[in-house]
């Protein structure tokens, strides 16, 4: 962006903050300027921190754009940043480098949990305390067990015996800063010691993976992790509330504080089974995932049993979402999405003009709408099903 730009945008900014550029006409053309400066498919992106790369998340939204939209667009003074869908948190990560107050939602408990390592301080210790922890767990050999579904289908049994046992070492260590980490880093090793053949590749296969190797991925995770929050080239100072809930159903109060910018990218319908990559997980953390897929927006499943009303749901719960941030956003607030196509028995569904059509209903004007390219190299986003290469990045501004 050039020097002048941002110049007459700041000065745009603070008339809009004293209420001065009510009619927005200066300010919307400076940022329409601005926004058409980006090039949105970040053709030329280097493989940004290493943060982000702490555990895996599907459909995870790249970090340039909520960095781009950021520094973009006004945001009012004195609010914050809002994503009611946070997934692994890639919003609040952004938010939270600009040094900007963020408040993420996401129904699944581990990306809530990935969302707080990635914001939270590094903690003091952590390969210290992880050795302690599989040190420990190592010499258990009748850990605590609790009932998992086809769990001798997915895990050898001396796998069993190491998770179980690392879980209940990490479950002493509860009240130590660390415990998110150490239980993050488990997550994130749990396909990779199962019978699953990958991440998404619901297969069973025979792996060579021993009950030893178990603690050393484990060690392993945990290094990884704290050298990625040490390499943060941002202090955390400001942590961001992750509300972990069914945005449908959170009362806007939670927030507490105003919010001046969404930046979200909703569940596609016919997309992703968030709760499904993260099954094993959750069942070894203790969640229970069969109550996340009640609940998920889009679940995929769903569609492919001839569900003849998806789309209608799907307009139920954007409306629903849109009520909830339109009473949550303030005046000359921001609420970006972005926003893909979804193929329900063989049909286009052009979800970005449901969002349009939800968010105008409530009042919210459309500013900017535009198609970007999904990169072929971003492995979290696998939508072959639907041949979807491109998406929609949407921004309104409530009046
Ligand atoms: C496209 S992903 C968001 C990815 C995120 N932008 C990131 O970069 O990680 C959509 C998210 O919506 C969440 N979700 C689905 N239904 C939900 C609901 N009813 N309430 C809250 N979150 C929900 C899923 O768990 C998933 O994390």
């Amino acid at each position: 962006m050039n020097k002048d730009m941002d110049e007459r945008l700041d000065q745009a900014v603070d008339l809009l903050n004293q209420g001065r550029l009510q009619e927005g006409k200066d300010a919307s053309s400076l940022v329409q300027d601005r926004l058409r400066m980006i090039e949105w498919n970040f053709t030329d992106r280097l493989n940004s921190h290493t943060v982000k790369a702490i555990h895996p998340y599907p459909a995870k939204c790249i970090p340039e754009i909520p960095k781009a939209l950021l520094s973009a667009l006004p945001m009012p003074n004195g609010t914050a940043v809002l994503d009611p869908f946070c997934g692994c948190g890639t919003t609040l990560v952004e938010a939270q480098r600009l040094g900007l107050l963020s408040v993420g939602i996401d129904l699944n408990p581990i990306a809530c949990l990935i969302s707080r390592v990635k914001t939270a301080p590094t903690p003091l210790h952590l390969d210290r305390i992880a050795k302690e922890v599989a040190d420990v767990a190592r010499h258990n050999h009748d850990p605590i067990r609790w009932h998992i579904p086809d769990v001798d289908y997915w895990f050898k049994p001396e796998i069993q015996e190491a998770i179980a046992a690392l879980v209940q070492e990490i479950g002493i260590k509860q009240k130590n800063c660390s415990n998110d980490a150490l239980r993050l880093a488990l997550s994130s090793i749990i396909v990779r010691v199962s019978n699953q053949r990958s991440d998404t590749r619901y297969a069973a296969i025979y792996k060579p993976v021993t009950r030893d190797d178990v603690f050393d991925y484990f060690l392993a995770a945990c290094r990884k992790i704290s050298r990625a929050l040490i390499e943060r080239e941002w202090e955390p100072l400001l942590q961001p509330l992750i509300i972990e809930a069914d945005t449908l159903k959170t009362d806007p109060s939670v927030i507490g504080m105003p919010v001046g910018m969404v930046i979200t990218s909703p569940p596609y319908p016919n997309a992703y089974e968030y709760w499904l990559y993260h099954k094993y997980r959750m069942w070894w953390l203790g969640f229970d995932p069969l109550a996340v897929r009640s609940k998920e927006i889009g679940a995929r499943a769903r569609f492919f049993k001839q569900e003849s009303h998806a789309e209608e749901n799907f307009w139920d719960q954007m409306r629903g979402a849109f009520a909830f941030i339109n009473s949550v956003l303030v005046a000359l607030g921001f609420a970006c999405v972005v926003i893909g196509r979804s193929k329900i028995h063989g049909q286009i569904i052009d979800n970005a003009g449901i969002i349009k059509a939800v968010a105008e209903e409530q009042g919210l004007s459309t500013i900017s709408s535009f198609e970007r390219v999904i990169s072929a190299i971003h492995k979290s986003l696998n939508l072959s099903h639907a041949n979807i290469r491109t998406e929609t990045v949407i921004i309104f501004q409530k009046k």
